[in-house]
């Protein structure tokens, strides 16, 4: 089986649409046919200042989202980032082997940076890219599946790769990225030129998933659209309209020109208002399964504990490998 990983941010609150229509939903999809490996990046969370007991409260409640999505201990490696301890390991090593220069070109960087000034931007942040490097090589990972915005972060990482397999040798497994065309980039409801983000959106802008469903409706029906009636998917004309029809494809299974044919005529209204109904009923036993993992945190937590043991297995192995590689002496 190939192999895939990925990594989500435990964020305030819950996920948002965008994180489940870009990424989530592809992992539950491929750990029928990958060996795949999902973890929360709580390592990654601290590279913006964190309150201690909120790390912790959003870092079991992203694990019990990504539970409640339908990721399934049995058939994937579930696990927080911070059990690893290989990942930082490796991370010195691909700092060592990135460019100044290359990691100053990351766009993501560049945003967070700049909107954050330089004496708020910390060393982590400017990092953070090499630390998922390694977070996707040291499982020797073929498949990375993720949203349009983390393409350049797994283009890096090939880069390394090839750079590190250049050399010292044959050693990692160069991955590609997972990205599906039509969910690579879900937009803001209130700016449909922007993608959907805890840190870019404003709270209208965003669906999440966590959300009461009244909340859901009102958002979706003050989602900016256009001046016009026309049901049509149009990225360029209507970024809007094409963004609810996205995300109404993709919860349904119906395709857009299907779509197109059902509000024919009917305006906007009708699609924001069966748009609503068909978010909520995906939301609704979500919500309810991610309320039961919250519920019981020693389950959570083996199952964490669990998923460490089995990602440390993986991770040890290409961890000692780097090392000699790179000419460490063993340590007995
Ligand atoms: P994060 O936590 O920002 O986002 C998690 C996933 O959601 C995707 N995503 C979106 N997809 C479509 N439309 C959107 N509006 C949207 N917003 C977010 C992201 O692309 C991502 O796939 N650096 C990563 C986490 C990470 C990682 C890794 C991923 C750390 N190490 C190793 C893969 C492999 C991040 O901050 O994602």
């Amino acid at each position: 089986r190939p192999r895939v990983l990925s990594g989500i941010q435990p964020t305030a609150g819950s996920f948002h649409l965008g994180n489940y229509l870009g990424a989530v939903r592809q992992w539950v999809a491929l750990q029928e046919t990958h060996d795949a490996f999902y973890m929360v990046v709580d390592l990654h969370a601290i590279t913006i200042p964190k309150d201690p007991a909120e790390l912790r409260a959003n870092t079991r409640l992203a694990a019990a989202q990504l539970l409640a999505t339908g990721l399934d201990p049995e058939r994937c490696t579930i696990f927080l980032q911070s059990h690893v301890p290989e990942h930082t390991q490796l991370s010195w090593v691909v700092e060592c082997l990135t460019g100044f220069g290359e990691a100053a070109r990351m766009t993501q960087f560049k945003d967070k940076s700049s909107k954050q000034g330089t004496d708020h931007t910390t060393v982590g942040l400017f990092t953070y890219p090499a630390l998922m490097v390694a977070d996707i090589l040291v499982y020797q990972a073929d498949q990375v599946p993720v949203g349009e915005d983390q393409r350049q972060h797994v283009e890096l990482t090939r880069n390394i790769a090839e750079r590190f397999n250049g050399r010292y040798g044959a050693t990692f497994t160069v991955p590609e990225s997972y990205i599906l065309k039509e969910t690579a980039k879900i937009y803001d409801l209130q700016d449909p030129t922007i993608k959907m983000s805890k840190s870019a959106s404003t709270p209208k802008g965003i669906i999440d998933l966590l959300d009461e469903p009244k909340t859901t409706a009102k958002k979706l029906k003050s989602a900016v659209t256009d001046t016009d009636t026309v049901v049509r998917f149009d990225e360029a004309e209507k970024p809007g309209v094409s963004n609810l029809l996205t995300i109404y494809s993709t919860l349904t299974g119906a395709g857009i020109p299907e779509l197109e044919q059902k509000y024919a005529g009917k305006g906007y209204g009708a699609l924001k208002t069966d748009l609503a109904e068909v978010v909520t009923e995906w939301v609704t036993p979500f919500r309810e399964r991610t309320q039961e993992y919250l519920g019981d945190p020693a389950t959570l937590d083996t199952i964490l504990a669990r998923g460490a043991e089995k990602a440390r297995a993986v991770a040890a192995e290409t961890l000692e490998t780097v090392y000699d590689k790179v000419g460490f002496l063993p340590a007995k």
